[in-house]
C-alpha cells in the first residue's frame, strides 16, 4: 500500500499508519484484545443467544470485535474484515459472507472470543484469533490466551512461535499413545451426532481425548506439540484460520475430515502432527463420523 502524503491528502480520506507490518499488527490487536476480556471475565452484562440456547453471545464479544476491526482498519483502511460477531449466525450465512469477503485481495479473519461459552462460565480457555488472507493465501495467524499470557504466532513459510520459541508438532506415531482434542459446536441437529460418533469410535484407541471448548486454542495446541490432534465437524472460518497456519507452520498437517485439502470454507477440520494424520481420517471414515455423506 503507498503511503499517504499528509500535505496532499483529502481531509476525509483516512490516515494510515505504514510503519508496521501485518504480522505487528494482528499481535498488537490480539495483546489489546485479549487484556480487555480477561479483565471482563465474571462480569458479563448482556448474555444472549443466536442460533440456539447453546450458541452464546455477549457484549464483550461484540465490543471486542468493534476494537479489533478499529486497530486493523487504522493501519489498513482498505482491508477487508471478515469477523464472526459482523455475520448472521448459521452456516448458511457464514459460507454467503465469507464467498463475499473471499473477493477482497487483503482479507482478515477475526473471532474475538474463541470459547464464549468459557468465558461466560469463568473456565479459563479462550482465546482471541486473528488471521489474514492474501490473495487467497493464509499468510499470518495470531492467537492470543490471556489467562496465560500466551501469544501464538505463525507467518506463512516463517514458521510458528510461541513468544519467540519455535513451535513444533508432537512425534508420536501411533493412535493408541495419542492425546487428542475435539469439540461440540452449538449445532445439535448436524454436528452433534457427527462429533459423538467420531468420539465413540476414537476413545477406544487412544490414550485420551480432550474437549476445551476453543476450535482456536485446541488448533494451537496442536502446533505447540501439547495434543497430537484435534478434529471438529461444524466450525467456521473464524474458528479455525489462524489455528491452521500455526499448525502447518509448526511442521503439522491439516485437511478436512475425508483427507481433502483444507481450504479456509473447509468446515469439518482434522489437524494433527502429520503421523496420525492417515490413522485419524480412516478412523472417522469407519465411524462415519466426517460430517460428510459417505
Ligand atoms: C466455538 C468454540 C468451540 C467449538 C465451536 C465454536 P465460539 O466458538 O470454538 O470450542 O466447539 O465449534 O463455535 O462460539 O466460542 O467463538
Ligand atoms: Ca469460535
Ligand atoms: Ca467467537
Amino acid at each position: 500500500m503507498n503511503p499517504i502524503n499528509p500535505n496532499s491528502r483529502n481531509e476525509r480520506e483516512p490516515y494510515v499508519v505504514t510503519s508496521k507490518g501485518h504480522t505487528a499488527v494482528a499481535i498488537n490487536a490480539a495483546a489489546k484484545a485479549g487484556e480487555w476480556i480477561k479483565s471482563r471475565q465474571g462480569q458479563v452484562k448482556e448474555l444472549g443467544t443466536k442460533t440456539s440456547a447453546q450458541d452464546l453471545v455477549t457484549e464483550v464479544d461484540k465490543g471486542v470485535e468493534q476494537m479489533i476491526r478499529r486497530l486493523i482498519l487504522t493501519h489498513y483502511p482498505d482491508h477487508a474484515i471478515l469477523g464472526e460477531e459482523g455475520v448472521e449466525p448459521g452456516a448458511a450465512a457464514a459460507a454467503a459472507a465469507l464467498e463475499e469477503a473471499r473477493e477482497h485481495e487483503y482479507l482478515w479473519i477475526v473471532d474475538p472470543v474463541d470459547g464464549t461459552t468459557n468465558f461466560v462460565h469463568g473456565f479459563p480457555f479462550y482465546c482471541v484469533s486473528i488471521a489474514l488472507v492474501v490473495r487467497g493465501e493464509l499468510t499470518v495467524g495470531v492467537i492470543y490466551d490471556p489467562t496465560r499470557d500466551e501469544m501464538f504466532v505463525a507467518e506463512k513459510g516463517k514458521g510458528a512461535y510461541i513468544h519467540g520459541i519455535r513451535a513444533s508438532v508432537s512425534t508420536e506415531n501411533e493412535l493408541a499413545g495419542s492425546l487428542l482434542a475435539m469439540g461440540f459446536p452449538p449445532d445439535r441437529e448436524f454436528a452433534q451426532p457427527a462429533n459423538m460418533a467420531g468420539l465413540q469410535q476414537l476413545l477406544p484407541q487412544i490414550r485420551g481425548i480432550r474437549a476445551g471448548g476453543s476450535a482456536a486454542l485446541h488448533l494451537a495446541y496442536v502446533a505447540a506439540g501439547r495434543v497430537d490432534a484435534y478434529w471438529e465437524v461444524g466450525l467456521n472460518p473464524w474458528d479455525c484460520a489462524a489455528g491452521v497456519l500455526l499448525v502447518l507452520e509448526s511442521g503439522g498437517k491439516v485437511t478436512d475430515t475425508r483427507g481433502s485439502a483444507y481450504d479456509i470454507g473447509t468446515r469439518h477440520v482434522v489437524a494433527s502432527n502429520g503421523r496420525i494424520h492417515d490413522a485419524l481420517i480412516a478412523s472417522l471414515k469407519a465411524g462415519e463420523a466426517t460430517g460428510y455423506q459417505p
